[in-house]
């Protein structure tokens, strides 16, 4: 029904991931041949019905100023209920301009100069720069990789929010890099030790549409979280490729949390949203949960078509197992050179373009971070390329 090896043309499309200019301006020179697999955007055109309506908008040929009418706030309540069988109140939801930005006005909103903000690390790196832009202290709390899998652990977590005190937990669910879902146990020990340490816990939610194994509980749902110091903020952009229409969403429950939200952003002028943002929300939650199915099931082939080509070729890596999004996170330490080493030589040799680790924060070194949201045909080329030239 829908065909994710359909290839999309994107060198002409401006998006970074594609663009040889952008790309040589980040990586260096590279062939114009290049297959990029490296920032969170994929290969696939948006489901159907998202473009349908978005061409009727621009047939309507008016773009004026809107504001968040009734149906955004439905879809939004609506999909939480069926796709995350959380309960939201319309009151909850804020508008804003992507997940990135909202990170730095809840930084500015509770944290002043000198405070501190929890993160585990390695973890997305915008994270750091919204802290570390409004003067705040990241508190790293490094995750604990066991038997390949990431682990919290809990009492260097505790000992540190007991040393720092930190105004705000940014806690990435599930985690990107790696894709590591939390259970609702681990989750509710997150919460727990915020209530215990008065840290507002803002969980991140943007990949829980991607479920590739396991089940994934959204910090809504009832008995995970205490919603009094919670934040969550999510967005369809990496569900349904909207990156670039910059729109997002947080839900704040408690009401002095969330006014004091939103005077920040009015201090901002948020206010008016992007007209295409909103109606992208709508049309991806109400129209798009069978383009979304399909996709999980063709990126879990992916991962799968992955795991095994890098145990083939690659036997000394080690890739964690991506239970959600479309990142193979990848620790390539055991093959005699750094990350860095690894992403430049492929990026120059093979003209595949692959993250380096050293990104995220800290204690990524180690890894590589390959995107396979892609079509199967660009991931077997790319193998093809890293394989001859390593
Ligand atoms: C964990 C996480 N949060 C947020 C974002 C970006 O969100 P937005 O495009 O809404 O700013 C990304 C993008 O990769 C991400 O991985």
């Amino acid at each position: 029904m829908f065909d994710f090896d359909n290839i999309i043309e994107r060198k002409s499309d401006k998006c970074r991931k594609w663009d040889h200019q952008f790309v040589c301006s980040r990586f260096g020179r590279v062939q114009e041949d290049f297959i990029p697999l490296w920032i969170a955007d994929m290969d696939f055109t948006s489901p159907p019905a998202v473009i349908d309506g978005f061409q009727q908008i621009v047939s309507h040929g008016t773009f004026g100023y809107t504001y968040c009418f009734d149906q955004f706030y439905d879809a939004v309540v609506d999909f939480q209920r069926e796709r995350h069988h959380v309960n939201v109140e319309r009151d909850w939801i804020t508008l804003t301009y992507g997940t990135v930005s909202t990170l730095h006005y809840l930084v500015q909103a509770f944290c002043l100069p000198g405070d501190s903000v929890m993160m585990n690390t390695p973890v997305y790196d915008p994270f750091a720069m919204a802290t570390q832009r409004q003067g705040v202290t990241v508190l790293a709390n490094p995750l604990q990789a066991t038997d390949n899998r990431y682990q919290l652990d809990f009492s260097l977590v505790e000992s540190q929010l007991k040393t720092h005190r930190p105004k705000l937990w940014l806690f990435c669910s599930p985690h990107n890099p790696s894709g590591r879902i939390w259970t609702q146990a681990e989750i509710h020990q997150v919460s727990e030790l915020c209530q215990r340490y008065g840290v507002i816990l803002v969980v991140d939610e943007v990949h829980a549409e991607h479920l590739l194994e396991g089940e994934f509980t959204s910090c809504l749902a009832p008995g995970a979280t205490a919603q009094d110091n919670l934040i969550l903020l999510t967005s369809p952009n990496k569900a349904f490729n909207l990156g670039g229409l910059k729109t997002s969403y947080s839900i704040i429950p408690d009401s002095r949390l969330r006014q004091r939200f939103r005077q920040q952003l009015e201090r901002n002028s948020i206010t008016s949203p992007n007209m295409f943002g909103v109606w992208g929300i709508i049309l991806a939650y109400q129209h798009g949960l069978p383009w979304l199915d399909a996709l999980n099931g063709y990126l879990r082939g992916n991962s799968h078509y992955l795991a095994d080509a890098i145990h083939t070729h690659f036997p000394d890596w080690k890739m964690m197992t991506p239970e959600s999004s479309y990142l193979a996170w990848i620790d390539v330490s055991s093959g005699g050179k750094t990350a860095t080493e690894v992403v430049n030589h492929f990026a120059h040799r093979a003209s595949v373009i692959i993250e380096d680790g050293s990104h995220y924060v800290q204690d990524g070194e180690r890894f590589i971070r390959i995107n396979f949201g892609t079509q199967r045909y660009w991931l077997e080329q790319a193998i093809e390329r890293m394989q001859k030239s390593y």
